[in-house]
């Protein structure tokens, strides 16, 4: 599969940019006929969400227009996003506390990711990226199987007709 990427800027003043961003990442992707399972796609759209959460939250900076640019390159199992925002100050990954109701983005992020960092811009600001792994495309014979396990838990279960013990032959 040959590399593939693209890159758009958001204003991260507009209502509704995380949903957008993790959905179209999700969609670029298949666009570009990369296979994703349920899983990946959950996984994506989190950190994707994570990312441009703390961008919109935490990456805003009083000297620069408050733009986002996200950037997302895929090639053979796997695919690089980063965030980048204008604000000089770097994320900071907090120990995991089961106490805490803040601070767990970036936990998230880092459990998700093969790797993530972050680099500061020349101009100011910074990215932060993930690198994330894309499953390998089943084969066919693989895709029919979960076809028909799919279609097994959709099926609402037997009646149960109970049982009674066998008489014994005398
Ligand atoms: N883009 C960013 N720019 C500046 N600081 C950041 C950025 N992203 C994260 N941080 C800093 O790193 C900390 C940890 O981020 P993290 O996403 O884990 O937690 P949170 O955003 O505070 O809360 P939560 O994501 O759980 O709602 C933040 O509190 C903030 O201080
Ligand atoms: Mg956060």
């Amino acid at each position: 599969m040959t590399a593939r990427g693209a890159r758009w800027t958001v204003d991260s003043t507009t209502k509704g940019i995380v949903v957008t961003a993790r959905d179209r990442c999700v969609a670029q992707l298949l666009a570009w006929s990369f296979w994703l399972d349920e899983d990946t796609r959950d996984t994506i759209r989190l950190v994707v969400s994570e990312l441009v959460t703390n961008a919109i939250v935490h990456g805003r900076s009083p000297r620069r227009p408050p733009t986002i640019e996200i950037g997302i390159f895929a090639h053979q199992g796997e695919v690089y996003i980063e965030v980048l925002d204008p604000n000089d100050a770097l994320p900071v990954l907090r120990a995991a506390d089961g106490e805490r109701e803040r601070g767990r983005g970036l936990v998230l992020v880092d459990c998700m990711s093969v790797q993530w960092g972050v680099e500061r811009l020349p101009h100011g600001g910074k990215r932060v990226w993930t690198l994330m792994k894309l499953p390998p495309r089943p084969s066919p014979r693989e895709r029919h199987r979960a076809r028909l396990r799919a279609q097994l838990h959709a099926t609402a279960p037997l009646k149960h007709i109970g049982s009674r013990p066998l008489a014994m032959a005398t």
